[in-house]
């Protein structure tokens, strides 16, 4: 049973005051779950617009608030009555819950739920009308039930899917908003059909997903709409066939859409958020069968104009939230999938940081430097962090320099770790597993740990997936050419010296 279980917790957050200022980072307390609620450990978040629209104050929010809504972690402890979740479970958060009971859950016709469309959000409370965290006695409420930029996180059972333990939780958590979204909006929604001609307004996370989703459903041409150029040659990789950017037209862009697609879109996937947008991709559908599938969040109170006729001749209008996935079901088999290879998760990812430069993830969304995402990583125990990556780097550096010694150490030190104290040993390869994509130190380690791990006996199954799941991301890692050039200034010296200081801290397990 946790230490922490029944018990008040003092953490980390990411908390909004005002709109349009910077999260700031906080120690929060967070109240044990009550019935029906699981309290999570948040293991990495992603950030998405849904979020940025509260920051821009385009959507109001109960403040001060913590934001966040696309996350995976592991279950700390569960309230009364739970029986679905249990201490240890690897889960993704849900923004859109599944109670499993009502019209819309059990009708098998759609994704959403009626808990979602009638509950309050904007009052930032749970369920029972309370919050579970506050600064210095202050009340800080939810945002979506989620508030996953924190370090720990309190929601009702019905926001959470629990998922496969071997999958990286630092992939999956963009399984919990935007790749669900835009894929499922084109292959479960629209549904996209082999051969369609498709357009997908706005390429970020959720239209790049909604792009993969119609090269999965098998359509013919998909045009990526942007007006940021700099994402057209990423976007190719998801399956865009070709690319507009409608400030090079001094015409309405559905008139250059139905030039070049003979009379209009089949399918138009709206994925910015403006109205404006909504109405252009409507008059970029063919007359008699065009859909035009509305996924972007418009700000409070703005509606869309379309001619009525237009309706007459039979183009459709329909949109939906999480992309209509059923989330207990289908959620585990997304996970899957991606084990699998069959959908995409890694290239959406352009950034990772800690959870302290949140508003720098925020900048690069704004400014159009990610295309895809950006998470932030949330430290475990900063005791395991510190040692974890200056072990990392004593061993990077020690293998530049063949320094034979100097590597047998340390392999002895993490040998020992794995035998006296297995719980902070696998906080290191969790920690392994989420390390930065573009810091070759981290990429160099796991290579050569890796094949130490192998003449490890481990009893666990567990173990061996996520061996082999290692296995395979150093492999690609590899092709990728990214185990070159390491720093090669660092003196015997030094490193002796740092090794002698590092000694690993048994009590923190
Ligand atoms: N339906 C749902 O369940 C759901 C879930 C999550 C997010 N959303 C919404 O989806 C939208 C997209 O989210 P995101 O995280 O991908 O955002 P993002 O900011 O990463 O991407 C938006 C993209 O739209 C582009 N864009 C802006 N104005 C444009 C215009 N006039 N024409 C063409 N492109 C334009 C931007 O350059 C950017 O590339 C947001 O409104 C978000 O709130 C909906
Ligand atoms: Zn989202
Ligand atoms: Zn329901």
């Amino acid at each position: 049973m946790s230490k922490t279980r029944g018990k008040a917790i003092e953490c980390k957050a990411a908390v909004c005051w005002e709109p349009r200022q910077p999260l700031s980072i906080e120690t929060v307390k967070v109240e044990p779950p009550r019935g029906g609620e699981v309290r999570v450990r948040i293991a990495f978040t992603g950030i998405c617009h849904s979020d940025a629209h509260i920051l821009n104050g385009c959507i109001e929010a109960k403040l001060p608030v913590i934001l966040g809504h696309e996350a995976s972690g592991v279950v700390e402890s569960v309230g009364e009555g739970v029986t679905n979740f249990e201490e240890g479970d690897h889960v993704i958060t849900m923004f859109l819950p599944e109670c499993n009971q009502c019209r819309c859950c059990t009708s098998g016709k759609t994704g959403t739920c009626e808990v979602f469309m009638d509950k309050n959000y904007a009052n930032g409370l749970l369920m029972d009308g309370t919050s579970r965290f506050s600064i210095r006695g202050e009340t800080v409420y939810h945002f979506f039930d989620t508030s996953t930029f924190s370090q720990y996180t309190v929601l009702p059972a019905i926001s959470l899917v629990k998922v496969n333990p071997v999958a990286p939780l630092e992939k999956i958590c963009l399984l919990s908003c935007g790749i669900p979204t835009g894929y499922g909006t084109a292959v479960n929604t629209a549904p996209v059909k082999q051969g369609s001609v498709c357009a997908v307004w706005g390429l970020g996370c959720i239209g790049l997903a909604a792009v993969m989703g119609c090269k999965a459903a098998g359509a013919a041409r998909v045009i990526g709409i942007d007006i940021n150029a700099d994402k057209f040659e990423l976007s190719k990789k998801f399956g865009v066939t070709e690319s507009l950017n409608p400030l090079d037209y001094d015409i309405p862009i559905n008139e250059v859409l139905k030039e070049k697609t003979n009379g209009g879109l089949d399918f138009a996937f709206e994925c910015v958020g403006t109205t404006k947008t909504m109405e252009q991709a409507f008059m970029s559908l063919h007359k008699g069968w065009g859909k035009l599938l509305v996924v972007g969040l418009a700000p409070d109170g703005d509606t869309i104009k379309v001619p009525p006729f237009e309706l007459l001749y039979g183009k459709t209008i329909t949109g939906a939230l999480y992309g209509d996935h059923r989330r207990a079901k289908q959620v585990p088999e997304l996970v899957n999938k991606y084990m699998r290879g069959e959908i995409l998760i890694d290239e959406f990812i352009t950034h990772t940081m800690p959870l302290d430069r949140i508003n720098e993830a925020f900048d690069l969304q704004r400014d159009g430097k990610s295309y895809g995402k950006i998470y932030s990583r949330f430290p475990r125990d900063p005791a395991v962090k510190g040692h974890f990556y200056k072990l990392q780097r004593l061993y990077t550096k020690a293998r530049k320099h063949k320094y034979r010694e100097y590597k047998q150490s340390l392999l002895k030190q993490i040998e020992t770790l794995h035998e006296e104290n297995p719980k902070q040993y696998w906080q290191l390869i969790d920690e392994l597993q989420g390390k930065e994509k573009d810091d070759k130190s981290a990429l160099v380690a796991p290579f050569d740990w890796l094949n130490h791990f192998k003449n490890l006996t481990e009893p666990k199954d567990e173990f061996k997936e996520r061996l082999q799941f290692l296995e395979e991301k150093l492999n690609i890692l590899e092709k990728r050419k990214c185990f070159n050039e390491l720093d090669s200034r660092i003196s015997e010296t030094e490193i002796s010296t740092a090794l002698s200081s590092l000694k690993i801290n048994k009590a923190a397990g």
